[in-house]
């Protein structure tokens, strides 16, 4: 059995990262059976300052020839923020249509959670992040208002701008962005989450905050009750962004499969990130069940380590234990995620988890580990 996968390296630690957890997955598959043929993609920073490329139309041709993409990260000092993640990162998510961001917060045994008195058995939930629409739609304009009156005027009738404010000759400058719910959109993230959480805990949170931004997450919530129904069997729960951010820190027993709008999923699963140990070690799918998926760790670049092999490879790791679920090699991917728990209650961890091992060490265990274990 062969599985073809494109691995994208990217900036800063990225080609340690993915390189360490590529060993451990070509000796996953030496022992399950399988093996991936590998292709690399040269993305990201380096080629953007070389040839000012980002994402090109040959990128996205070839990359849609596979079902899984293995990524590691980008982000450059010498790029300013924003242009290689919407130009890449985002890019990718969105034109592969990858509509689901799904992010596990599970404390592995041998982990240090900084919440008090919780272990392995209360931080076990998943986090499911609609991932193509919301605030990421990327429609929005920054406006000076001289210079642009004309335009100031349709925003003005658009946002109806009230409290006496004259936007046209007040506001020296205005800058919006729209975030965008439509009911297919939310409904095949909901659908995704209800599906998920019936061979699970039978629980699903709805996160949102239709208190303030009750038009986009009004929606939302119609959706999620929409789908419910069929679900009779799956008990169901709304909580709002804020409080639910006090609730991941006081009681996380309480969450199985949590689904939330673009926004606040990116926001709540670095919170989710630092329960189960830290961002070394929470990883993410984006995922097209139907299309081109990514793997990647949900941290950065960390150009300040770019090279030195001390990065935690952890995440990414896990996120190809993820890729292998994705490609039907359950046996391998779980194998995978016990080999980091073996490792990490071995004690043969990274700096940033209070070991000493290099990245390219603790790629190489795991691959011996994920033999046995
Ligand atoms: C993440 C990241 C990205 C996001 C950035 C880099 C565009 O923070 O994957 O969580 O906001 O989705
Ligand atoms: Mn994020």
């Amino acid at each position: 059995m062969q599985h073809r996968v494109a691995a994208i390296g990217g900036d800063g630690i990225g080609p340690e990262i993915v390189a360490a957890g590529r060993e451990v997955l070509d000796a996953a598959g030496e022992r399950y059976g399988f093996d991936i043929a590998w292709t690399e993609f040269d993305i990201g920073a380096e080629r953007y300052l070389k040839t000012g490329e980002l994402l090109t139309e040959e990128d996205i041709r070839e990359l849609s020839k596979f079902s899984a993409i293995y990524f590691g990260a980008i982000g450059d000092d010498r790029v300013k923020p924003g242009i290689l993640e919407k130009g890449i990162l985002l890019a990718i998510r969105f034109h592969f249509d990858q509509f689901i961001n799904l992010r596990p917060i599970k404390l592995l045994d041998g982990v240090a959670t900084p919440l008090a008195n919780k272990g392995p058995e209360d931080i076990d939930f998943v986090v499911v992040r609609e991932n193509t629409e919301d605030f990421y739609v990327g429609i929005g304009s920054r406006l000076t208002g001289k210079r642009e009156k004309k335009t100031l005027e349709v925003v003005r009738d658009i946002y109806n701008v009230r409290f006496g404010l004259d936007v046209e000759t007040d506001a020296e400058e205005l800058a919006y962005q729209i975030g965008v719910v439509t009911r297919a959109g939310a409904e095949r993230a909901i659908r995704y989450a209800f599906d998920l959480a019936a061979a699970r805990e039978k629980k699903v949170t709805s996160v949102d905050k239709a208190n303030v931004l009750s038009d986009v997450y009004g929606l939302w919530r119609d959706v999620f009750t929409d789908v419910a129904a069929g679900y009779p069997d799956v008990k169901t729960e709304f909580n709002f962004v804020d409080a639910v951010t006090m609730w991941f820190v006081k009681n996380p027993e309480w969450f199985d499969v949590v689904v939330t709008p673009n926004m606040f999923g990116d926001i709540i699963t670095d919170l989710g990130a630092m329960i189960q140990g830290g961002l070394g070690l929470a990883p993410g799918g984006n995922i097209n069940p139907s299309g081109t998926s990514m793997f990647e760790p949900i941290h950065g670049s960390a150009p300040k380590y770019r090279g030195q092999d001390v990065a935690n490879p952890l995440a990414t790791v896990w996120a190809g234990s993820m890729l292998l679920d994705h490609l039907g090699e359950h046996e391998a991917a779980a194998a995978v995620l016990r080999a980091i728990e073996r490792s990490i209650l071995d004690g043969y961890v990274p700096r940033d988890m209070g070991g000493a091992k290099k990245t390219s060490e603790v790629g190489r265990y795991l691959a011996g580990l994920v033999k046995t274990v």
